[in-house]
């Protein structure tokens, strides 16, 4: 049990995708501990609810609570319209949580062009927009937490490949922003959430749903863990889904290095299984090193870069 409650006390949040599943609990949770949040959603009104839309409908719970929210409506697309308004009604953004997302299946046999952008538009693009838009602010206040949400999808989803390629992305994304702010205390991490929402369990049975033990609340807690001004961790994979945390990262195996008279297609074809061989497995814990095995040191080509 930690000693300390983790408090967000005069910490701005922006949760996207937050009128439902599980942006709502970060929402929540966030506001709990002291946060203002800003409940991005551009979800429209239910009919018999009038104007009232699930990112008010999340902002007045919170209120109610006792709690700081504003509700915004724009497209996680439209980033720069959540960031303004966290600066405008709020002053400053500390933690953004890039959760908004779609999911429909498609054969890639039938999938459109436009269906394939839609995706990325909204999982890739929208991760790109609000933190772009975020950026420059984190750097000037020298602190900053931003947690991007993929998938396990992203090793490869049946009649998913455009949503498994969105995810896969964000995982180059988050990984890129870790290293280019870590400088400026902007710590970027990963979430891979598994937890019973809408997007999951839609289409299940609901009295089935009812008895899973994988809510929405319980992804919130792994995020506040890692947003927190105390947590040290900046470009790491965390998978979260009912009490379960874990992190991962890329295995490789040992491989082989051939001498210049041995290499060859028949050669590879031969030592197949030593190449696949995953006894020894080699945990890189970057670029730099994962390259390093060819025998390129990728941090000496980087800084013989023609100026
Ligand atoms: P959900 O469908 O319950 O909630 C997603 C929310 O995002 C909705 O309220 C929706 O209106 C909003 N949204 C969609 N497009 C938007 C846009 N362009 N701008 C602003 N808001 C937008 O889904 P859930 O399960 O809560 O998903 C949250 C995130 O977690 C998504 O990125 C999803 O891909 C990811 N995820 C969820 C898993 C799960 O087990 N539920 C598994 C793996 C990933």
């Amino acid at each position: 049990m930690a000693k300390h409650e983790l408090r967000f006390d005069d910490r701005v949040v922006i949760v996207t995708g937050a009128g439902a599943g599980i942006g709502r609990a970060y929402a929540m949770e966030f506001a709990r501990r002291g946060a203002k949040v800003v409940v991005n959603d551009l979800g429209a009104a239910a009919e018999q609810d009038g104007d009232v839309r699930p990112a008010d409908e999340v902002a007045i719970e919170i209120e109610t609570a006792g709690g700081q929210a504003t509700a915004n409506y724009s497209s996680v697309e439209n980033g720069e319209e959540i960031v303004q308004m966290a600066m405008d009604v709020f002053g400053r953004v500390d933690v953004l949580i890039n959760n908004a997302g779609i999911s429909f299946p498609k054969p890639f046999g039938d999938m459109s062009y436009n269906e394939w952008r839609l995706m990325l538009g909204v999982h890739l693009d929208g991760s790109f927009q609000t933190t772009r838009a975020a950026w420059e602010g984190m750097q000037a206040n020298e602190f900053g937490r931003i947690l991007c949400t993929v998938s396990h999808a992203f090793y490869g989803f049946p009649e998913m490949s455009h949503y498994a390629a969105a995810k896969a992305a964000i995982l180059g994304l988050a990984g890129s922003l870790a290293l280019e702010g870590a400088a400026y205390d902007i710590h970027s991490n990963v979430i891979t959430p598994v937890a019973a929402t809408r997007m999951l369990t839609g289409d299940v049975d609901p009295e089935f749903v009812k008895q899973l033990d994988v809510g929405p609340e319980y992804i919130a807690q792994a995020a506040v863990a890692l947003c927190h001004e105390s947590s040290q961790e900046n470009g790491v994979f965390v998978e979260a889904g009912g009490r379960f945390v874990g992190r991962y990262r890329f295995a490789h195996s040992k491989g082989v290095k051939f001498s210049e008279q041995e290499y060859s297609a028949e050669a590879i074809v031969e030592r197949w299984d030593d190449i696949c061989d995953f006894s020894d497995v080699f945990l890189p814990n970057s670029n730099v090193e994962a390259v390093q095995r060819t025998g390129l040191d990728l941090a000496e080509l980087v800084a013989n870069f023609k100026k």
